[in-house]
């Protein structure tokens, strides 16, 4: 007879036996505190009674999450229209709130069109399983270090796919040389790689796209809102939004909100839109949470602020961390990797921090990142101060020495 139980019980051993077993830190973010969190999760007397952590790995990368003007619209249309959307797309869950939303990304990007999707995951995979169904016998080139939600897309799609080794160039157009010209290509791959920190080389990726008549499919899902003049992420900065065919976004991180969400032009998003079943059967986005990623979007269109703060934030964290020989990784992105390469270790790092010292980061180990660099990832947001910066410092500073981690060289 089969043991079900058994069975799962197994696998979850499996985890733990690699020293990967994830334990969920049970978290209340306090409003108007951030980075300052309540922690419920300990298991001792002490840590039965909640108490005031800082959180330093949250992807709410500009505190979007509790910004005056978004909380406002969000109570402002929970008042006005309720807490469902009632439908999906489709069935009466269009509401005016998205429509709304769908044109300012459309707008954030320089596309005629955007289509909102529940969440940067589902995207992603609707989208590029779409894409596969739309461009028969095309060809998939995915960088190497594209996101689960990507790869989970290309998959279910059935595309030929081709890896490309990460951000390579020779290496993409030694695979786009051989195939055939007239056989659809579609090259996907990210803006801001959000484990290391390292951008796409976009404007030569673009190149290779034209030379060999490919279509371009970027994720920016850890630059929109962050960089460009209005927030439209790396291919605004770099000035060429226009030289990609689909942009796909979050509403989750930078924009602090939920969601997620594809730009391109008015007959991509109108295929993507009839074709998708991670869009067409799904219950719509909260008007609520649309009418907050609204305010989000409009309020760092407007303003270059909050963007040269976060920037300036990263940077001191970066050059506190080495002063301290502390062995931050290279990131030319708001990403602050320190690398640890072990996962027990990097569990017990991240263990002690939180029980010794109230700081919250998350151990980030393998399938996450490769074995053998295993890290702490930092997230400077503009909310964290000199004094949060300090004190992390002096914590880190302390761990190392307790656990005799290696130092930077
Ligand atoms: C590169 C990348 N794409 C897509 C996603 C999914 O976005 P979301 O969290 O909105 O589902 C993530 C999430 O971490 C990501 O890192």
């Amino acid at each position: 007879m089969v043991d079900y139980n058994e069975a799962f019980r197994a696998a979850v051993d499996a985890v733990r036996a690699e020293g990967r077993y994830r334990v969920f830190a049970d978290l209340e973010r306090m409003r108007g505190r951030f980075p300052t969190a309540l922690y419920y999760g300990g298991h001792n007397e002490r840590e039965r009674q909640p108490r005031e952590i800082t959180v330093w790995c949250s992807n709410d990368y500009l505190g979007m999450g509790q910004h005056p003007a978004v909380m406002e619209a969000m109570q402002n249309a929970l008042d006005k229209v309720g807490a469902g959307a009632g439908g999906t797309r489709n069935i009466a869950g269009t509401t005016h709130y998205h429509m709304k939303l769908e044109a300012a990304l459309a707008d954030l990007h320089g596309k005629d069109a955007a289509l909102l999707f529940t969440s940067g995951y589902v995207s992603n995979e609707a989208t590029l399983s779409t894409i596969s169904r739309i461009l028969p016998d095309c060809v998939i080139l995915s960088d190497e270090l594209n996101h689960a939600s990507m790869i989970e897309g290309i998959r279910g799609g059935r595309s030929i796919k081709r890896i490309w080794r990460h951000n390579d160039l020779e290496h993409l157009e030694e695979l786009l040389a051989e195939l055939p010209a007239e056989r659809p290509k579609v090259i996907a791959f990210e803006s801001v790689y959000s484990m290391d920190g390292d951008i796409a080389p976009m404007a030569e990726i673009c190149d290779l796209a034209e030379k060999y008549n490919a279509f371009t499919y970027l994720d920016e899902v850890h630059a929109v809102g962050m960089y460009g003049k209005r927030g439209g992420g790396v291919s605004e900065r770099d000035g060429v939004a226009h030289r990609i065919d689909i942009i796909e976004g979050t509403l989750g991180k930078a924009f602090g909100i939920m969601g997620g969400y594809i730009a391109a032009n008015a007959s991509i998003v109108d295929a993507i839109r009839s074709y998708a079943s991670g869009f067409i059967f799904t219950t719509a986005l909260s008007p609520v949470l649309v009418a907050g990623a609204l305010a989000s979007v409009e309020t760092l269109k407007e303003s270059n602020h909050l963007r040269e703060q976060h920037q300036e934030r990263a940077a001191r964290l970066k050059k506190l961390l080495a002063d301290a020989g502390l062995p931050v990784m290279e990131s030319v992105s708001h990403i602050v990797p320190v690398k640890v390469g072990d996962p027990v270790q990097c569990k017990r790092v991240s263990d002690y921090l939180l029980e010794e010292h109230n700081i919250y980061v998350q151990p980030i180990n393998y399938p996450t990142v490769p074995k053998g660099t295993e890290r702490l990832r930092f997230t400077p947001t503009p909310l964290h101060t000199d004094d949060h910066m300090d004190k992390l410092i002096k914590s880190l500073d302390d761990v190392w020495t307790a656990l005799k981690l290696k130092r930077a060289a």
